[in-house]
């Protein structure tokens, strides 16, 4: 591997829902992926978050990993439900002394603790208000992010608002195939101000609370038309304005593409809103997995483009097309677009799932996730000696886990997790990036 600059930040992801467990320990309440999960046919082979990888009980152990990795970060995410059973009034103290107990452990370690305050798991009480199509959930969220920071600010320098706001409103709200599982398509786009507001007020509220370093987490795509044809090109950069500009040019420049007009028109935008969404961010977070290709959709069709294959390419168990160098290309185009604007950026996310083969030696073999591990690191050292700006690198994720409406069926993890036994065995992967860790120190 390439040597990074010597204060580079490394580190890997989890979140609160897909590892936790432990739904109903210490007062939690529901979540809307409680609710989604316990649906029958909303996920694969009608799999839960109830248990998990048990991490609430087991965190220790998987701080021990953690440090076993050598890792100088690790991001993982508070669930709201905890802390606020219902999504407002006081907090609960047996949910926050859950994160509190771990952030010193970690520090303990010499990690750095970097806490995502919404990773989708919004208190179902929220939700039957309205949830994110509601204002009022962006307040709430202030005053959830004002409590967890009483209570950890003194420790956590590093803070991340919400997680892939683009994915919780277009699965949560406009197709449904996640939580809350409404499928309003274009009406959705409240959500979007509605978050985006939420991550605007929190900024101010961990500004207030001292923390060093603020930032959103989006996914990114680079868009490629399917054709050189006018409308494939128009429906790739509507696509582009949708998945990327839309959580992007507010954060960053404190106003929508022009696409999203309608928001204004509609009055969900008020006064004042665009300058609390563009509250200076120290950092910006960003998940890459692949690119997006996109054509034209036909006359008629609800959303103005459709996603096509990328063929010739591998993939990975998910099917997702494997292309390192979209990283490179992502990153040197936010650059140039953002220029002038765009803060240093961390990569909070890129990994992919495998189908991995447990050896006679006891030992997980999983090549494919080496291969795409090593390949995009070498793509983000292009960026950075590209000229982009880029502090820090978190692979998703640290353990195997539930992944949304896949249930268990594809794994992620560094670590293998038998969720039979709870048994967690690092995998080839693991030791291939400890070992680069430890060359990269
Ligand atoms: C992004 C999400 O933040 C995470 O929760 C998910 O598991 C990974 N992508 C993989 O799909």
């Amino acid at each position: 591997m390439p040597n990074f600059p010597p204060d580079f930040l490394w580190g890997v992801s989890t979140a609160s829902y897909q590892i936790e467990g432990a739904v109903r320990d210490d007062g939690r309440g529901v979540s809307i992926w409680d609710t989604f999960s316990h649906t029958p046919g909303r996920v694969r082979d009608g799999d839960t978050g109830d248990v998990a990888c048990d991490h609430y009980h087991r965190w220790p152990q998987d701080v021990d990993l953690l440090a076993e990795l050598g890792v100088g970060a690790y991001r993982f995410s508070i669930a709201w439900p905890r802390v606020q059973p219902t999504g407002t009034g006081p907090a609960v103290a047996k949910g926050l002394d859950f994160y509190d107990r771990l952030v010193d452990a970690l520090l303990g370690r010499g990690i750095a603790p970097v806490p995502t305050l919404f990773h989708w798991d919004l208190p179902q009480a929220l939700e039957d208000a309205g949830g994110w199509l509601s204002r009022d959930t962006a307040h709430h969220f202030a005053d959830y992010t004002a409590a967890v920071a009483d209570r950890l600010g003194d420790r956590v320098r590093r803070w991340i608002t919400l997680n892939e706001p683009v994915v919780h409103m277009a699965e949560g709200y406009a197709l449904g195939t996640h939580a809350p599982g409404r499928e309003l398509m274009l009406d959705a786009l409240p959500v979007a101000h509605h978050q985006l507001l939420a991550h605007g007020l929190a900024v101010r509220a961990l500004r207030e609370r001292g923390a060093a370093e603020v930032m959103i987490t989006n996914n990114c795509t680079p868009v490629w038309p399917a054709g050189d044809g006018e409308d494939d090109l128009v429906a790739a950069a509507v696509y582009d304005g949708f998945h990327n500009r839309l959580f992007l040019d507010p954060v960053l420049r404190g106003e929508y593409p022009p696409f999203a007009a309608g928001l204004v028109d509609a009055g969900v935008v008020r006064d004042g809103d665009m300058d609390v969404i563009a509250t200076l961010m120290d950092a910006l977070g960003i998940n890459y997995y692949n690119p997006t290709r996109v054509k034209a959709a036909p006359d008629g069709a609800p959303l103005p483009f459709e996603t096509v294959e990328i063929d010739g390419v591998p993939r990975t168990a998910f099917g997702w097309p494997v292309v390192p160098d979209g990283l490179r290309e992502l990153l040197v185009g936010l650059h140039e677009h953002y220029a002038g604007v765009l803060p240093p950026i961390y990569i909070t996310e890129n990994g992919c799932s495998t189908v991995d083969v447990s050896g006679d030696d006891g030992r997980v073999h999983d090549a494919a996730r080496v291969d795409y591990l090593d390949a995009h690191l070498r793509s983000l050292h292009e960026a950075i000696v590209a000229g982009v700006d880029v502090r820090g690198y978190f692979v998703w994720s640290l353990l195997d886990n539930f992944e949304w409406a896949e249930g268990y069926s594809q794994r992620f993890g560094l670590v293998r997790v038998d969720y039979d036994t709870q048994r967690r065995t690092p995998k080839d992967s693991f030791a291939w990036l400890r070992a680069a860790l430890a060359e990269q120190r």
